[in-house]
């Protein structure tokens, strides 16, 4: 619970703004008080009607209003929080903040105030991507502002990339950790990630088309509920998530050593795709053409991660989550999996080509527990992650 805490609410002008909404709700019912402040462009898309009668409090809206000035002037109000929460940030509000303009009450605000201040991101696709967003963004960071996300999807306005906002319980759970009041606060994960490489010679390798999106989202999930989470990650073609002890390796051997290493650990969650084989005989130079024999490649089986450490007996983390990526017979194999590696979960997803899922942002998963099998709707990865870490977080709380 965050019973007491004050949160100063800085609404932008975006279609977000109807998640933020929910996320006064959520707050309101951990015992939160929120105070909104509104910018012109937020009035489009949600009105302060809606925003006062979720938050219980008067909605602020311009930077001169005498009857408000009269309550509270803006520069207490800019101080009077606990954190403050920009949801959803616009470019514009971001690039007013990046550069000290306060030509608004929102941004005098932001410039006024010697409080945390969270922001969530919500925009186009192209804007978020333009150089002078990402200038900003540097800017905000090296400032000391927590970003959180945006995620990537289908966007309202059509287009599809990075840019739409954190869903509220990312926010909410942002907002847990940074109180410290974090489900999973004091927790120790390990996640895996990413494919592995696996040299041929010193120029050529083997791979898969893994693109480590959903092991970055449980990390960053798992960091946001409060763990503290080591990442070891193959190759991936995502760049890892903030916040997390980043341990970055090539093959499968490599991987293993950085999990045995990582360890002891409350969880372990093994969303790597590794290469089940490695090329016996790595040659030490670059393997040439001679114009007669074609080389064959022979290899020898990698160790199962997985396997391991939920087999040892020494460090076997509370809880152990595995992935098992199938294109057939999906739960079936799921369930064998699971048995024959000695783990707690599966997570099982259909990896066929016709699914876009490997190196896609969606997920449609199977859970496979000692309980029997939870099928969840096609969610993007961001999600399916935030829901795993909440059945996690149920776990320990259940066995606790
Ligand atoms: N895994 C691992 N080490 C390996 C191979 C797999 O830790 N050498 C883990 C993966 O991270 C995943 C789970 O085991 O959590 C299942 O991976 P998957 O590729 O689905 O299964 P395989 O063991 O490779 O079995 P198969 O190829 O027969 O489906």
């Amino acid at each position: 619970m965050l019973t007491n805490k004050r949160i100063l609410l800085i609404i932008g002008g975006g279609i977000a703004a109807y998640k933020t909404l929910e996320v006064i709700r959520r707050l309101r019912e951990q015992g939160v008080s929120v105070t909104s402040v509104m910018t012109k462009a937020a009035e489009q898309f949600v009105t302060p009607m809606s925003v006062a009668a979720l938050a219980g409090e008067t909605v602020h809206q311009a930077l001169f209003d005498l009857t408000s000035e009269a309550e509270m002037g803006h520069i207490q109000l800019s101080r009077s929080a606990d954190l403050i929460l920009v949801a959803p940030a616009t470019a514009d509000l971001m690039a007013k903040m990046a550069h000290g303009q306060a030509n608004d009450l929102a941004s005098t605000l932001l410039l006024a105030t010697d409080t945390p201040v969270m922001i969530a991101p919500a925009m186009n696709v192209r804007m978020w991507e333009h150089p002078a967003t990402q200038r900003n963004i540097a800017q905000l960071r090296g400032d000391g502002i927590r970003i959180l996300g945006p995620n990537s999807g289908d966007m309202a306005c059509g287009e599809f990339g990075p840019g739409r906002m954190v869903e509220p319980a990312e926010i909410l759970e942002a907002i847990s950790t940074h109180f410290g009041a974090g489900v999973l606060s004091g927790r120790h994960a390990v996640v895996t990630s990413g494919p592995t490489h696996e040299p041929i010679d010193p120029v050529r390798y083997i791979a898969n088309r893994s693109s480590g999106a959903q092991g970055n989202a449980i990390a960053a999930a798992l960091r946001d509920a409060g763990a503290s989470v080591t990442f070891v990650t193959g190759p991936a073609s995502v760049p890892p998530p903030e916040g997390v002890a980043v341990v970055r390796v090539e093959t499968a051997l490599d991987m293993e050593a950085a999990v045995k290493n990582a360890l002891p650990a409350d969880i372990g969650v093994f969303a790597a795709a590794v290469a089940d084989w490695r090329v016996d005989g790595t040659q030490d130079q670059k393997i040439k053409k001679d114009g007669e024999k074609i080389p064959s490649i022979s290899f020898v089986e990698n160790p199962d991660i997985l396997a391991e450490v939920a087999k040892s007996k020494v460090q076997r983390p509370a809880l152990v989550v595995g992935f098992a990526a199938e294109t057939q017979n999906v739960i079936e194999n799921a369930a064998k999996k699971r048995m024959r590696k000695g783990c707690d979960w599966i997570v099982a997803n259909d990896v066929s080509p016709g699914t876009g899922i490997m190196g896609g942002v969606e997920n449609s998963v199977i859970l496979v527990t000692e309980n029997g099998t939870e099928e969840w709707p096609r969610l993007p990865k961001q999600e399916v992650a935030i829901r795993l870490v909440e059945r996690i977080a149920q776990h320990f709380s259940e066995t606790a």
